[in-house]
């Protein structure tokens, strides 16, 4: 699975098709501003995926809240890809990234009846923390 740096120039290219997919998100969904907005490290971190037939495959957004604290804000596997494992890979090499930038933990918001995506991230070693309204703060560190 090759993943591709999600520039500001690919993520207005891509827009469309990247507003829909996270509409599958369960909780909040993010508008054009919100993909487009300028965040620090976002267009050296995000990445994105496309198969053979150049379709969206998956792409996750991040930025930099602190210098060693990454922050995942949508993480989205199309839904016919899911379950293959492709999720796991993706995470795998922003983890991989962070590491190599110095980046010690990595953090994200979950809705909290979004079990599919909890489970997902205690299986690849993220932990829960405080609930914040409908969310869970979850963590991973190095
Ligand atoms: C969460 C998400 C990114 C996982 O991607 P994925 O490619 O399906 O994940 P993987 O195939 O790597 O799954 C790894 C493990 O996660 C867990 N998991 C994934 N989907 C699951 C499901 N529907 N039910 C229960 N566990 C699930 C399983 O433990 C799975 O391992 P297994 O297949 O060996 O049982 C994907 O489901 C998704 O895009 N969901 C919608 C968007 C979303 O909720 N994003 C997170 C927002 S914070």
């Amino acid at each position: 699975m090759q993943f591709f740096k999600l520039t500001k120039f690919t993520c207005s290219e891509l827009l469309q098709k990247l507003i829909l997919a996270d509409k599958e998100t369960p909780g909040e969904s993010w508008n054009e501003v919100h993909f487009l907005t300028d965040l620090p490290g976002k267009w050296d971190f995000s990445v994105y995926s496309l198969n053979d037939q150049s379709e969206l495959v998956a792409f996750l957004i991040c930025s930099l809240k602190k210098r060693n604290y990454l922050h995942i804000h949508r993480f989205v596997v199309i839904q016919k890809f899911r379950r293959k494992g492709i999720g796991s890979c993706m995470l795998n090499y922003i983890k991989d990234v962070s590491r190599k930038n110095g980046v010690s933990t990595i953090g994200l918001k979950v809705y909290k009846h979004n079990q599919t995506a909890i489970t997902f991230y205690i299986r690849n070693g993220f932990r829960m923390g405080e609930v914040i309204n409908d969310n869970i703060m979850m963590t991973f560190n190095f």
